[in-house]
């Protein structure tokens, strides 16, 4: 087949694990006769040096033509005074609105090799395995605020309506029944009239999947109920900001961020996909950078946007081999402190395929 890919590397690290992926894909395309192009657009700091503007019109324009888009890391003390009023998580946050990509997919598994490095007990992280579905376009993060009045005050408001919910509660309700057939909607319905909407509104929807189980719980508990009882957990549906929260909690799960990948998604096959990390300005430039997120986002990609689910897999298994040699980067790396850098893991994961 063939496909465009929108290429924006972003910031810090975002560069050094995008140019390992996009080769990644070039070899796959070659083995499997399909036509990956890339084409590559600015966004983040970067985008504000060159640009002024964390969202240049053409890299909007460059990733309306393109089947998906890889997007690395935004971000960076360069561009994060407490006075800038300019952001590069603007042009995320931009970017995700622009495209209407409601669902954030999120999802954590853990490897029984690197359960040391999580700071659970062992015997807490067996058969860990829980997909996140985090609204990702409305909510506190897009409802109306105000910056500042006189300097004195400001607010920002949590507005959900019925639509926006049934559309999430769908994605997520639907990726149950692919899975272990379990949902836990989290909300804060007992002080939030927003989440009481939320609440009403799962119910409701989850009506038409009778073969789901479905769990409610507060934010607060749920928080203690992801250390307490991971393995419980298969789809976790949340609201903007704390499915935001509750993903970064359940990232140590897995023993390192750097492992997370995540796909946003609308109705349609368009998406964009990110690793869950940020964009590391500590490390970057250091081969440190553990490619594993972004490579798996590569994979929810050809898996969603371009239904390559074989080759999807090839990376997966790829990943899981060369893990299982023993390889690890920097942020997973063993007691004697040995390393592979992202280069050469990079290249191990390339070996395998
Ligand atoms: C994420 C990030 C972003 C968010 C920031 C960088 C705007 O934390 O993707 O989880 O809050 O959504
Ligand atoms: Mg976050």
């Amino acid at each position: 087949m063939k496909a465009t890919i929108a290429v924006l590397p972003g910031d810090g690290i975002g560069p050094e694990v995008m140019a390992h992926t996009t080769n990644l894909l070039s070899i796959i395309a070659e083995k499997n006769g399909h036509g990956f192009e890339f084409v590559e657009g600015l966004i983040g700091g970067i985008a504000i040096d060159e640009t002024g503007n964390p969202l240049p019109d053409e890299t909007i324009a460059i990733c309306e033509t393109a089947d998906a888009v890889l997007l690395g890391a935004v971000g960076g003390p360069k561009w994060s005074e407490p006075t800038s009023t300019v952001r590069p998580e603007q042009g995320l946050l931009k970017i995700r609105q622009h495209f209407g990509l409601f669902a954030n997919l999120r999802p954590v598994k853990t490897y029984p090799a690197l359960a040391s490095h999580a700071p659970l007990r062992p015997d807490l992280l067996e058969g860990v395995d829980i997909l996140f579905v985090r609204e990702l376009v409305s909510g506190i993060y897009f409802g109306d605020r105000q910056e500042q009045g006189d300097g004195t005050e400001s607010y920002d408001t949590m507005y959900y309506n019925r639509d926006q919910v049934e559309q999430v509660a769908n994605v997520a309700l639907r990726a149950a029944q692919g899975r272990r057939g379990k949902m836990t909607s989290v909300d804060k319905a007992n002080v939030l009239a927003s989440m009481r909407l939320w609440r009403r509104t799962v119910v409701e929807i989850h009506e038409d999947y009778s073969d789901v189980e479905l769990e409610h719980l507060l934010v607060d508990a749920c928080t203690m109920h992801l250390l307490t009882r991971p393995g419980d957990f298969d789809v976790v549906l949340a609201g903007n900001m704390f499915g935001d929260i509750l993903s970064d909690e359940a990232s140590v799960l897995a023993g390192s961020l750097g492992m997370l990948p995540s796909a946003s998604l609308r109705a349609d096959q368009f998406g964009l996909y990110e690793p869950v990390h940020g964009s590391a300005p500590d490390i970057a430039g250091q081969g440190k950078a553990n490619p594993i997120g972004m490579f798996l986002s590569a994979a929810m990609m050809l898996r969603y946007s371009l239904q390559l689910e074989d080759e999807a897999k090839s990376i997966e298994d790829a990943i899981d081999a060369v893990l299982a040699d023993g390889l690890r980067t920097a942020d997973i790396r063993g007691a004697n402190g040995e390393f592979a850098t992202t280069d050469e893991f990079a290249q191990a994961v390339i070996a395998k395929l």
